[in-house]
């Protein structure tokens, strides 16, 4: 249906559709990013995820940098970003246990189990959720699913045991596919698994969590998340 600006002699001025008014991913994003500010009231040092949504939530940040003693980063990438904006970043074996953790995801289901690594970062982002009391979720409604496996997951392995983890992974009923030219922060690299329909996503995390040569795998399972924020039109909804 077409709707338009009209002057107020009645002549149109433009015309829009109801395209016009659809809201971006990355503007659901930057929307979630912002309710996260509400879990971080006096906390004095936050751990921080990585990728495009938890940007947004580190450009928030450098408004109330002033109240933050600082942050754990999970990353190289949002180190550099938070120390660019004046945040000071501590190592976590200077701060043990935080109190809060925000983080994006690829896919969360309704018992906020979540599928992460898209960005690469799952290692590091596992190790500050695990010593983190709350970890807050944040993501655009497209990452909502019932059944992770359709975002490719990704594992984290030592470069030797490359060939055997990806022939592990063919046995789970994946195809593992490199991902070529990608070395993560812990100079390691990165399978990601296609076609897995992971139906118990903790007995998953916990099986290629066995395999020699897995440093992490991207089911975030065992530790899910405590809340989920969700972009979603203009509200952004919590599970
Ligand atoms: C990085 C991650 C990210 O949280 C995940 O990939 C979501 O990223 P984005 O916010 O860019 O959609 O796990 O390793």
């Amino acid at each position: 249906m077409q709707a338009g600006y009209f002057s107020q002699n009645g002549s149109v001025l433009n015309f829009f559709t109801s395209e016009d008014f659809k809201v971006t991913q990355d503007e659901l994003k930057k929307q979630v990013a912002q309710a996260a500010l509400a879990y971080v009231k006096d906390v004095p040092i936050i751990g921080v995820g990585t990728g495009s949504t938890v940007n947004h939530f580190i450009d928030f940040l450098a408004d109330i940098r002033h109240d933050i003693e600082g942050a754990v980063s999970s990353s190289i990438v949002s180190t550099e970003r938070l120390k660019k904006i004046g945040i000071r970043v501590f190592e976590l074996g200077e701060t043990g246990d935080l109190d809060v953790y925000v983080d994006g995801a690829d896919e969360v289901t309704p018992h906020k189990a979540m599928l992460k690594g898209g960005g690469g970062a799952l290692t590091r982002e596992k190790i500050v959720a695990a010593a983190s009391k709350k970890f807050i979720c944040i993501v655009d409604d497209s990452k909502t699913v019932d059944v992770l496996g359709k975002f490719p997951l990704p594992v984290e392995v030592i470069p030797m045991a490359r060939s055997y983890v990806a022939r592990e992974m063919v046995k789970l009923g994946g195809q593992p596919v490199w991902r070529e030219g990608f070395v993560t922060d812990n100079h390691c690299d990165i399978l990601d698994v296609h076609n897995l329909n992971i139906l118990d996503p903790i007995a998953l995390e916990k099986t290629i969590n066995n395999i020699p040569g897995v440093v992490t795998v991207g089911l975030f399972a065992m530790r899910g998340a405590d809340v989920v924020l969700i972009g979603q039109g203009d509200k952004v909804i919590t599970r």
